[in-house]
């Protein structure tokens, strides 16, 4: 009886690559497939503009601007300490209420150019950073987003309304967030260009770090501006010069319209193309920086 191995050794070369290496060029050609397609889709899927056109040319604007005139707040309907969203409930462009949805809220914003990552990450923060806890829910229901947040929910003090606005006293010296300020809004538009009766970034931060001066020489529990309130306003700063302005700076006319008429101006344009998430991180931080280092 034969009891050796079976004598493999020289067909074992033979059979081993003849049946494995075909294979194993098969599956790599097919993983260059796979990474080709994929990698030409997350280009395809991060430069792709969305599909629907959110921000509108001049002549949209013109035509669309007809059917939003412009009407006094009701007597029962919300208003919040932004200049944008009362201006643009004033137009319809928002519920005239102030009992925005997610959607009309996405809507608004992204009309004035926003671009839909940048605004339903805003948003997203906001419906969380609103939802009240009821303890007699579950846990896990702190984890929801609130079901809608009204004007008047915007108001409340040192969630996102904070101290030393441009538009707003401080809390501690007037509560009403929906009352812009007439006296302070002048002192802004005073310091505008003379010659071209443009407001930019170093005209703010000087008057923002004025008035932070003067907060903190009062008692320390009337004001509060902490470091995640100097970030929100860095924002505002840029949603004053670029959504409401352009280019990093507002005509004193536009400024005084949107920020205590709280109405549109005949001649103003939202953006026609959406301002890029790098400009917007670029100039916020321009902001930032600026009323850190005024000298005001
Ligand atoms: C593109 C859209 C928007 C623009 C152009 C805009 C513009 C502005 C500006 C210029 C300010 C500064 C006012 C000041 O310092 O007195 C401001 C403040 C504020 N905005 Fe908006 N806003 C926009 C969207 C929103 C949205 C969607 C919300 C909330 C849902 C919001 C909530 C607030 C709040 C709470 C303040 C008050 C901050 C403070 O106490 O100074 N804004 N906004």
């Amino acid at each position: 009886m034969d009891t050796k191995p079976p004598q493999t050794s020289e067909q074992a070369p033979v059979c081993t690559c003849g049946a494995v290496k075909p294979k194993s060029n098969k599956a790599k050609k097919w993983l260059k497939y796979v990474v080709v397609i994929l990698s030409l889709s997350a280009v395809y899927f991060i430069t792709k503009k969305p599909s629907q056109r959110l921000t509108m040319t001049h002549e949209e604007w013109d035509i669309f601007i007809k059917d939003h005139p412009y009407e006094a707040p009701a007597a029962d309907a919300f208003r919040s300490p932004c200049p944008f969203l009362n201006t643009f409930a004033n137009h319809g462009i928002l519920p005239r209420s102030g009992n925005a949805t997610y959607d009309d809220y996405y809507r608004a914003m992204t009309i004035a150019g926003t671009t839909p990552s940048v605004t339903k990450s805003f948003l997203n923060s906001v419906f969380y950073a609103y939802k009240e806890i009821n303890p007699s829910e579950s846990i896990w229901s702190d984890l929801h987003k609130a079901p809608y947040v009204t004007f008047q929910h915007i108001g409340q003090h040192n969630i996102l309304e904070h101290d030393i606005s441009l538009t707003r006293l401080d809390a501690a010296q007037e509560p009403d967030f929906t009352i812009p300020n007439a006296e302070r809004i002048q002192s802004i538009i005073d310091t505008a260009d003379k010659s071209t009766s443009m407001v930019g970034e170093k005209q703010l931060s000087d008057f923002r770090r004025g008035k932070w001066n003067e907060a903190a020489a009062r008692p320390r529990s009337t004001y509060h501006f902490g470091l995640f309130f100097q970030f929100t306003s860095a924002m505002e700063c840029v949603l004053l010069l670029d959504y409401l302005g352009h280019d990093h700076q507002i005509s004193v006319d536009h400024l005084e319209s949107f920020t205590l008429k709280e109405r549109i101006p005949d001649d103003w344009y939202p953006l026609e193309q959406p301002l890029t998430t790098m400009n917007l991180i670029k100039r916020t931080r321009s902001c930032f920086m600026s009323v850190r280092k005024s000298k005001a």
